[in-house]
Formats: structure tokens, sequence, C-alpha cells
């Protein structure tokens, strides 16, 4: 018996991996997180397949089911939103089953700021301006942030941020961020990407606020940084007509010759 882990993707159905799939086929049961994960994955479930939503219960509860299941000898499929190596839960969830002797693996999924970054068409990382994107949150009621991990910090960097969980403080998000970035920053605000009704709001640190407004639905990323619609950014090299590789060599003397 094994439980599978699943990064069931940013909410399309048809954003979950080929393994993925398959390993919600083949296992009698299925636990999913139904707070974010799509019900139409449910389909892929086989035929009287034990199935619950676990997003009204317990730790202790959900490992009651696995624990039942594991009785059983049955394979549990375990759901959780966008890829599962980031504010899944999981880790808890596997240091159980360690201390009870039950076999997982870990099938990873699309993440929700990847998922963001194709529904806005950009690359979060430009030569020239930003070469590194931070996947942070901000403080919540169930989770506080360790104190060194701020907004402020992340941000004294200059990379492009995917702010999660943070929706309901748009006002600290403006406030950490504006001495770094300047009130003229670009902002992307994500709603439900990938999802049918998926939104995205263009903003600066300075208009944040305003643009947002009355905007009450929580599942939403925030990104900022000034490689948000940039146009001005250099090439990579890797790719320009003189640049000597392994795969393109260059010139009279290259540094990897191809061999015979
Ligand atoms: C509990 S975290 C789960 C993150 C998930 N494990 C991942 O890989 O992205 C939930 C937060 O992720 C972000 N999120 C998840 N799905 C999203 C989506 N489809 N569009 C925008 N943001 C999303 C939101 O910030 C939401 O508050």
């Amino acid at each position: 018996m094994t439980v599978h882990f699943i990064g069931a993707g940013p909410g399309a159905a048809d954003l979950i991996t080929l393994r993925g799939r398959d390993l919600i086929a083949s296992s009698p049961v299925c636990l999913y997180a139904g707070s974010l994960v799509p019900e139409t994955l449910l389909t892929h479930c086989p035929v009287g397949a034990h199935i619950v939503n676990t997003a009204p219960l317990s730790l202790d509860e959900i490992m009651a089911e696995i624990a039942s299941a594991d009785a059983e000898g049955l394979d549990v499929a375990r759901l959780h939103s966008g890829d599962l190596s980031v504010w899944s839960a999981m880790g808890e969830q596997l240091r159980r089953l360690r201390k009870m002797g039950i076999a997982y693996d870990v099938t990873p999924g699309v993440p929700s700021f990847a998922a963001a970054a194709a529904a806005m068409g950009a690359e979060l990382t430009l030569p020239g301006v930003a070469q590194s994107v931070v996947l942070t949150r901000t403080s919540g009621r169930a989770t506080a942030m360790p104190e060194s991990e701020n907004l402020g910090a992340f941000a004294a960097t200059g990379a492009t941020l995917c702010i999660h969980l943070s929706i309901h403080v748009l006002d600290k998000v403006v406030t950490d961020l504006t001495p770094h970035y300047g009130g003229d920053c670009p902002v992307k605000v994500v709603w439900r990407a990938s999802w049918p009704d998926q939104r995205i709001v263009h903003a600066t640190l300075d208009t944040l606020e305003t643009a947002i407004a009355s905007e009450m639905e929580r599942t939403a990323l925030i990104i900022v940084g000034r490689a948000i619609g940039a146009e001005e950014f250099g090439e990579s090299r890797l790719y320009a007509g003189d640049y000597d590789r392994r795969y393109r060599p260059v010139g009279t003397a290259p540094r990897f010759p191809e061999t015979a």
C-alpha cells in the first residue's frame, strides 16, 4: 500500500501531469483538498473509489482515513493544489506516515506562480533586470512568518516577488515594497490562474489598492518587480550568434570541439 501525494496543478483540469492522472486512476481511495483542487479531476478515479474531501477534516481525521486504507491494503491518491513543495501541508503528513511505517511517493504539479506567469505571458527572469524569483507570503492566522523572512528583506534584492496568500493585506504589501521598488513599479494580480474565471489586474505599487478596490476572492497571486512588463532588457548570451557552446561550436578553436 502506498500513499501517492499528487500535485493537482493550479486549477485547470488538464494541468495535471500524466503520472498524477494515472495514479488517481489506479488508486481505490482519493483524498483531495477540496478548497482549491478542481472536482473535475475526480473523474479520473476508478469506479467505486472511496473519495473524501479533506477540506473540513483535521489532520488526525485525515490520517485516520489513510490508516483505514492501509488496513485494507488500498492505495491512496492524495491531491493538493499546485505543487506540493510549497504551502501544501504535506510535510506534516509525511512525518506522520514515516512514524506509522506507511510508504509514500510524491508527484509534482504545476505551481500557481507558474500558471500566473503563463497567464501573464511573461518571463519572470529577464537578463539585466531580475534573475531571481522569490516565492513568499505574509503571516496568516494559521502560520506566522519567521521574522527574517519579511517582504522588505526580499525586496531589497530586487528579485521578482510572487506573493501568495496575501490579497487581504495589500496595504502592507505596498508599504513594505515601495521604498525598495518605487511607487511606479509594475504589479500584476492574477486571480484563479488557469480557471475559467481567471482575471488579471495590471497596476503599479502606487495604484494597487485602488485598482483592486472591492475584490474579495482570495485565490490570487501578487507579482511585483521591474521584470513585469519590461521591454528594456538584455538578450541571453546563450543564443548569441558568436557564443561558443557545446551544442553550437563557433570559431576556429571552439571550447567544446566536436569529437569524431
Ligand atoms: C495554500 S497556497 C497553495 C500553493 C500551491 N501549493 C502552489 O503550488 O501554488 C494557496 C495560495 O496559492 C495561490 N494560488 C493557488 N492557486 C492559485 C491560482 N490558480 N491562481 C492564483 N493564485 C493561486 C494563492 O495565493 C493562494 O492563496
